[in-house]
């Protein structure tokens, strides 16, 4: 026993003594979140601020960064951001959905903690971690930055509607070689549709059981153009030099293409992958995706537009902002806005086409081991499919969308607190959800909390199919999946032979053309309650969404952080004792 002791104490001197010399520099925010007049297309609603401005504050990090956001709740409702497509690493009590945390109440703050996307999984030889007052100590090798584009949202009710949303940024260590020579500077682009309703007046639509229909129009930044409308300059670049746009389709349901007069975009990154540097006269992005692009200010001196449109819709949306030369007089006589891609159905051949034009650039990832452990990802036995085919449904009614005849539901205690606490079998069911859907299940949905046992470091397939008439977008917390095809019809065994099971990107967020399916895989290796949900809010809002629980055997904090003591406890699990921490071996 004594002995064991002194090994303890030995190996905590060390560990603090590598803390001292290693721990990775935190950056503080202090976010206060009110209401406030926005404008996205030139008609004031009731918007979501953070500390005062619309979009939100970028948060710009480097991987690694310890993170501390504390979140003032000046609204009158409850609220919750999530960190969409961070990768949350053994940390899903940050997650910030409705089924990991209990809502922050109006008046109050709380702050969200956590490292920006360290894959130390396992962690370093000798590395040293302290964790909500536990030092942890590591011993395998394998490590793994995240780096890339991201934004964060409000997952409560449906504020998304109303703002309160902004970029992620998450840079290269020093030492991590770049696929790319340092840009001149970098613009954060958030673009999307918007209801000029207001976010309160559209949950109320939805929760009496109505669609929220069609947009009203897409903003770039929160700002509406007109070409030749006069709007000042949104970006300024300097003849000669190279930028990073990194652009996220932060709207509620509508997929968008983005190009720039007069300029090629080179694409570069794609929600955390380096990818092949094709160059593209423009590109489609999905709700919920971001992508970076370099551009070079290689015309002559003048106002160019970046284009945003809607796509496959029948009436198209479309805004411009300026990008002004330096020393430009802001003439706007830069030749012809360059056209959309094609519409209708051949405009899906043509989105599908730019869709398996991404790669991953493996020798840029080379340095860092993909999170699920492998680069031979095609190589990995399939322990589990999933197809997850999309509807929606009318229930008692009312409106509701829903996967595989489930439509999820939320209730008043977090999913992942009542499973912590042992309680979870008062809450919901493991699997009412089956992994395909079974005859009815298109035409009639249960309502109930829609959780999926998964298996700890299980390597599953998830196909979406689409029977839809209309495009979707589906996104995973806590993994990057590879997204390994996108083809149009209906999915079978066989069409695994056309998977790109060599260079397909690592990303989080996969479109669904109409009466088509996507393909992804990834290992269940993040142990934690992670949502695989709609990137369009109306349909995740109304049900179509579940969760993985990936419990980790071993109840170790190699796998899974213990929940913080500050952690707010609400419905049954309110004045619970805490249960037995996950111990460190
Ligand atoms: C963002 O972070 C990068 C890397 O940490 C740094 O080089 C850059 O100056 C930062 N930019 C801003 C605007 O803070
Ligand atoms: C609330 O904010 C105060 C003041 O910044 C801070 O000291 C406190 O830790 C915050 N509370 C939580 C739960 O984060
Ligand atoms: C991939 O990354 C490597 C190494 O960073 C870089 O030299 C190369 O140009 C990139 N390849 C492509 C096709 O983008
Ligand atoms: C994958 O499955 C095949 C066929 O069942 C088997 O022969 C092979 O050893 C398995 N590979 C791995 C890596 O488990
Ligand atoms: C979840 O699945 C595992 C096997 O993968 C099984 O041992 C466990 O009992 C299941 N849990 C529930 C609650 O169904």
């Amino acid at each position: 026993m004594e002995s064991k002791n002194k090994i303890f104490t030995v190996l905590l001197q060390l560990c603090l003594f590598a803390v001292v010399i290693a721990e990775d520099p935190y950056l503080f925010y202090d976010w206060k979140v009110t209401y406030g007049d926005v404008s996205p297309l030139g008609v004031a609603t009731k918007g979501i601020l953070i500390n005062g401005e619309f979009p939100g504050p970028k948060i710009n990090c480097t991987s690694n960064n310890n993170i501390y956001v504390n979140v003032f709740n000046e609204l009158d409702e409850p609220l919750l951001f999530t960190w969409n497509g961070i990768q949350q690493r053994k940390n899903s009590w940050q997650d910030g959905l409705p089924a990991t945390n209990c809502p922050i109440p109006p008046g109050k703050n709380w702050t969200y903690k956590f490292q920006v996307c360290a894959f130390h999984d396992p962690w370093r030889v000798g590395e040293c971690k302290i964790h909500g007052g536990w030092v942890i100590f590591g011993w395998v090798s394998q490590v793994k930055d995240q780096i890339g584009s991201f934004f964060y949202f409000p997952t409560t009710g449906l504020q998304r509607a109303g703002g309160g949303m902004g970029m992620m940024q998450v840079h290269s260590r020093d030492l991590i070689p770049v696929p790319f020579d340092r840009p001149a500077d970098e613009f954060a682009v958030l673009v999307g549709d918007w209801y000029n309703k207001g976010h309160k007046t559209l949950k109320s639509i939805l929760d009496s059981g109505r669609s929220i229909g069609f947009p009203d129009g897409v903003h770039i930044n929160g700002k509406f153009g007109k070409v030749g409308g006069g709007s000042p300059p949104m970006f300024t670049v300097e003849k000669g030099k190279t930028y990073r746009y990194r652009v996220c389709n932060v709207g509620m349901r509508l997929s968008v293409n983005f190009r720039i007069q007069g300029h090629d975009l080179k694409l570069v990154e794609m929600e955390g992958s380096h990818t092949v540097q094709n160059v593209y006269d423009s590109l489609d992005l999905h709700v919920g995706q971001c992508m970076s692009v370099l551009i070079t200010a290689d015309q002559a001196p003048a106002d160019y537009h970046f284009v945003v449109s809607s796509r496959f819709t029948k009436k198209a949306l479309s805004t411009v902002a300026v990008i002004r030369y330096s020393g430009s007089k802001g003439s706007s006589d830069s030749g012809a806005i360059p056209p959309p891609p094609p519409e209708n159905s051949r405009g899906i051949a043509w989105s599908i086409n730019q869709f398996r034009s991404f790669r991953w650039n493996l020798t840029a990832s080379a340095a860092r081991p993909n999170p699920q452990g492998s680069y031979h990802y095609g190589k990995i036995n399939i322990t589990r499919t999933i197809k997850v085919v999309n509807a929606r449904y009318q229930v008692n009614g009312k409106l509701r969308f829903g996967i595989n005849g489930v439509s999820h539901v939320d209730g008043e205690t977090p999913l992942k607190l009542a499973e912590y606490f042992g309680v979870g079998d008062k809450v919901f069911k493991y699997d009412v959800m089956k992994d395909e859907p079974t005859g009815q299940d298109e035409q009639k949905a249960s309502l109930a909390p829609n959780v999926v046992n998964a298996t700890f470091r299980n390597f599953v397939e998830i196909v979406f199919e689409n029977h839809e008439r209309t495009i979707q977008t589906w996104h995973l917390d806590g993994y990057a999946f590879f997204a390994v095809a996108v083809e149009p019809g209906r999915w079978s065994p066989e069409k695994r032979k056309n998977y790109n099971l060599e260079d397909a990107v690592s990303r989080h967020t996969i479109q669904v053309y109409p009466n088509s399916w996507a393909a992804v895989m990834t290992t269940l290796d993040n142990a934690g309650l992670w949502n695989l949900r709609s990137e369009m809010r109306e349909r995740a809002y109304l049900g179509q969404q579940f969760y993985f629980s990936v419990l980790s055997p071993a109840r170790s904090l190699r796998d899974e952080y213990n929940i913080l003591p500050d952690q707010p406890l609400c419905g049954i699990v309110k004045g619970l004792p805490l249960p037995m921490p996950y111990s460190g071996a």
